[in-house]
């Protein structure tokens, strides 16, 4: 190997370790990303966003050339599923998502060492087949996360699946169980029920979307429900037992009651991801953790000065932006900077049909804390571009403060809102007012007239209802 001294060392080429690679580059630093995984991108880019935002955007457009069209007005017959086309259609995203980040360590010269890192001394990385690597400036630990497992029932990727078997499944099941009523069995879960399969989610709690507003997740459900999935919640599983044809799993509620078996074809395990430091040598050299995360301080240091860490493997949602944002503001700190995440503003999304988007307090985390504040909504039902385009489902919700007016948290279900929070999550940036967004401009006919009409809607003047 040609080089072994580094200024920076990251460990994990994924959003976090990438970007933050990417940034420290850009400063000036001499950088050098470990990965272990055949290629670049991380959870995200490999088996994760990516191929599942891949898989979402297929599946929706067969289920329209399917079943959606003919309220428009356009007769189509004979429509059919070729899953390996589709599959087909995923691995390529992927790997031009992929080779995408190869090329941009080229362009800004990091060195991609192959293998996996274990740290064994402060300011060094001993890499699997590649040798020891020093880092004079900084180790970062990204090495994100893993599927959480679920006591008892053993995941073969075949019949029982993760995310990841369930991005690959050869055939569309006729009966897909999901465990876990979150973001992935909601994704996952709407891929396969368009394409065909029976979906039901067995959720432990008594709501999909657990830790989003609670109106929020009971209109998804409400929505998803009419889509056809079928919810078991406050429902545990107790047993799973793979039989020659299928999964045969054993329920009760999770309060105690009377045992039932569901029978599937497959089922998918998403109760959740752990952060991953496994074979890192985190022991020997001090590293602390906390629950199972790296610790670190405000400034993602680590209790062993020179080692920091970002991403899923840190405190937070485990979510790629968050990882990104934390990549740069360490690169940056690294450099001198004062760069900072606002963690109080990563939004977050769940890119269904209608797609689910929300930034800051809900309603029940602000009337925990005793804060008074005023809501304002506005449906899709009542917007002409939602109508326009048949996707009347969902509404917008703007919470402000009762006494400034300062935006807390906006929470929205309905047709591209992943894209329309942004700017909400800008405008909180800004400490904008309700009155602030009630009062901009907003292009018609557009959906975000629908968040125009929400912030006039918390001071009770709403145009269009
Ligand atoms: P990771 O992306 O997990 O990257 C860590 C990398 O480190 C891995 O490539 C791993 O191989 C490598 N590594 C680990 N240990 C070592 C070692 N010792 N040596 C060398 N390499 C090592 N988030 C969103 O924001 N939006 C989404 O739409 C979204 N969809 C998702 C869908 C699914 C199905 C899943 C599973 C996750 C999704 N996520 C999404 C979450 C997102 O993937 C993670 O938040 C993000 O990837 C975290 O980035 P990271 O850099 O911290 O870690
Ligand atoms: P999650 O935390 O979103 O949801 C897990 C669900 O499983 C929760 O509703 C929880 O109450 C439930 N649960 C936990 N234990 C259970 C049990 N024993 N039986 C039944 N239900 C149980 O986790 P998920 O969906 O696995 O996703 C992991 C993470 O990946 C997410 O938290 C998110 O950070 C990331 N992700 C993000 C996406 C996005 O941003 N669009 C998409 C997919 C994943």
């Amino acid at each position: 190997m040609a080089e072994s001294t580094f200024d920076v060392v990251v460990i994990g080429g994924g959003p976090g370790g990438y970007v933050c690679a990417i940034r420290a580059a850009q400063l000036g630093f001499k950088v050098a990303c470990v990965e272990k995984r055949g290629t670049l991108g991380g959870t995200c880019l490999n088996v994760g966003c990516i191929p599942s935002k891949a898989l979402l955007a297929a599946s929706e457009k067969f289920e329209e050339a399917a079943h959606g069209l003919a309220k428009f007005g356009i007769k189509v017959g004979g429509v059919e599923l070729d899953l390996p086309g589709m599959q087909a259609h995923k691995d390529k995203v992927v790997k031009d998502n992929v080779t995408g980040i190869e090329f941009l360590f080229k362009k800004n010269k990091i060195a991609w060492l192959k293998g996996a890192g274990k740290i064994t001394a402060a300011n060094t990385v001993e890499v699997e087949g590649v040798g020891a690597i020093t880092a004079s400036k900084a180790i970062v630990i990204a090495t994100g996360s893993d599927v959480t497992p679920l006591p008892g029932i053993a995941i073969d990727e075949k019949r029982v699946v993760s995310s990841t078997g369930a991005l690959s499944l050869p055939e569309v099941p006729k009966h897909l169980v999901v465990i876990g009523g979150g973001v992935i069995g909601l994704e996952l879960g709407s891929v396969w029920g368009r394409l065909g399969a029976k979906v039901t989610v067995v959720e432990y709690l008594d709501r999909v979307l657990p830790t989003m507003d609670n109106e929020l997740s009971k209109q998804a459900q409400r929505i998803f429900a009419k889509q056809g999935m079928d919810f078991k919640l406050s429902t545990k599983v107790t047993g799973a037992s793979v039989t020659g044809t299928g999964v045969s799993l054993t329920v009760e509620p999770a309060a105690g009651g009377a045992a039932q078996t569901i029978e599937a074809d497959t089922v998918l395990v998403a109760i959740g991801r752990r952060p991953y430091t496994e074979g890192l040598g985190l022991e020997a050299v001090g590293v602390e953790l906390e629950r199972g995360r790296v610790k670190i301080d405000g400034h993602f240091q680590t209790n062993v000065p020179g080692i920091y860490a970002i991403g899923d493997v840190v405190e937070g949602p485990m979510l790629a932006h968050k990882a990104e944002e934390e990549g740069v503001a360490l690169a940056e700190q690294l450099a001198g900077q004062k760069s900072h995440v606002n963690h109080d503003l990563v939004p977050g999304v769940v890119y269904t049909w209608p797609e689910v988007a929300a930034v800051g307090k809900t309603e029940e985390q602000l009337k925990a804390a005793g804060v008074a504040y005023k809501a304002g909504k506005f449906p899709f039902t009542a917007n002409g571009r939602a109508r326009a385009g048949g996707n009347t489902d969902g509404f917008v919700k703007i919470l402000s403060d009762a006494a400034t007016d300062q935006v807390l948290g906006v929470h929205m279900i309905g047709p591209n809102v992943s894209e329309m929070i942004g700017e909400l999550v800008l405008a909180m940036e800004f400490s904008a007012s309700a009155e602030d967004v009630a009062r901009t401009c907003h292009a018609h006919p557009t959906l975000s007239e629908a968040v125009k009409e929400a912030a006039l809607a918390v001071d009770g003047r709403p145009l269009h209802i």
